[in-house]
């Protein structure tokens, strides 16, 4: 494959394991004599990033020298970087009636029947030392070092394959897999495309720090990450809403693609920062936006540590640029969006409201200001709050 036309993948070649038609015939002939794994929600995003070349270029769970090396210095056994541990972890009790060497079918939380693993190795591992080393605390109210502490003991590694890729169930149209965004900048001339990550709410400092990326690359390719948060953020079809109301209003549309990224939130901060780049890259972005307190909850980072950590790696090997962006706010000296590298605003000058602030005035029924919000993405998010169905889903 030439990337001539386009940033190479990471690792330098796409991987596609979703298994060809004859494949999921003999998959399926076996399937009720395999023995089975069931996936949790996180799992099935990862077996769906891997197998559509996202995660390139991974082709399975982390065999115990990635995972090693990943956990120690973000680095894949070969020295590519890579900053998050994509594994499969069970009971042991579980993995101890699986043979390695054998084809393990992988099902979906219910039971139905998506993947095959092909299981080469089983290992322990240290809850511990992955905790502290990817999510810098042991501290188990973390959301993503609760994930951790309360999966299995033991990894299951090997190469796996998609049964099938299925159209997503409720975003089928921005459902867009890397080797299409790669085919569609270069249909549409794009050279340099900066991908934007979020799981939350568009605001006026995302539209800001978008817009002003944009005035230097070709195009914007919007990737909110619907797979599963924290049960206190933003539901995706709201957050999906959001951006298509946003988008019809305020963006030049033949400069923005808007897709789903299907993976699980880690909250991990800096190291997820890293791991949100090389995701990008493979969808064929240049860029990357990283603003304040990237992929970060709570206060366990400080504000721009996602940002230094690009520092850690030479720029060659990512081979993709981070944008970083200083915290935006609404000026009401300069009566715009700004930083404090353009404002010489006084902090009571600066309008900045928090997620958690947004979510505490919509329960109340009351808008967040235009100058945070635009008013009909505000209008959406009230209405969504509003509606147990959705709220709750
Ligand atoms: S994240 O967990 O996906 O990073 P969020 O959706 O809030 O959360 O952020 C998306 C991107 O916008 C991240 O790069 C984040 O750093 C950036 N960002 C969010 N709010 C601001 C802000 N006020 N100023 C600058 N960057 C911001």
């Amino acid at each position: 494959m030439s990337y001539r036309d386009g940033i190479a993948p990471h690792g330098m070649q796409l991987i596609n394991r979703i298994a060809t038609p004859e494949q999921r015939q003999e998959f399926l002939a076996k399937a009720d004599d395999l023995p089975r794994v069931q996936l949790d929600e996180r799992a099935v995003s990862d077996l769906e990033m891997i197998a559509i070349g996202a995660f390139s270029p991974l082709t399975g769970f982390m065999a115990q020298a990635d995972y090693d090396r990943v956990v120690a210095d973000m680095r894949l056994a070969n020295g590519l970087p890579w900053s998050i541990p994509i594994t499969l972890s069970v009971e042991e009790a579980i993995a101890s009636s699986l043979t390695e060497g054998s084809l393990i079918r992988l099902d979906d939380p219910s039971g139905r029947f998506i993947g095959v693993l092909e299981l080469t190795q089983k290992y322990r591992y240290d809850k511990t030392t992955e905790a502290i080393n990817v999510y810098r605390t042991d501290d188990a109210k973390h959301p993503g070092v609760q994930v951790v502490y309360n999966q299995g003991e033991i990894n299951l590694a090997g190469p796996i394959w998609l049964l099938q890729r299925e159209a997503h169930p409720q975003f089928p149209a921005y459902q867009i897999d890397p080797a299409q965004s790669r085919q569609m900048f270069k249909e549409k001339g794009w050279k340099t495309i900066v991908g934007f990550q979020t799981r939350n709410p568009i605001h006026r400092a995302h539209e800001y720090i978008q817009k002003c990326a944009m005035e230097t690359v070709d195009g914007l390719f919007l990737h909110p990450l619907v797979g599963a948060t924290k049960d206190d953020d933003i539901p995706a079809d709201v957050r999906m809403r959001c951006y298509e109301i946003i988008l019809e209003h305020y963006y030049p549309q033949e400069r923005v693609i808007l897709a789903i990224n299907p993976a699980a939130m880690r909250y991990a901060g800096p190291r997820e920062a890293i791991f949100h780049a090389i995701v990008r890259k493979n969808y064929g972005c240049t860029h990357f936006i990283v603003g304040r307190d990237h992929a970060g909850v709570g206060d366990y980072y400080g504000t721009y540590d996602a940002q230094h950590i690009f520092d850690e790696f030479e720029s060659a090997e990512l081979g993709i640029v981070p944008m970083k962006f200083e915290h935006a706010f609404y000026c009401t000296r300069t009566e715009s969006m700004a930083t404090t590298k353009t404002s010489p605003s006084t902090p009571a000058e600066r309008v900045h409201l928090s997620g958690t602030k947004v979510r505490e005035m919509l329960r109340r029924g009351e808008l967040p200001p235009p100058q945070f919000s635009r008013p009909e993405v505000a209008a959406e998010l009230a209405r969504a709050m509003r509606s147990p169905l959705t709220v709750t889903s």
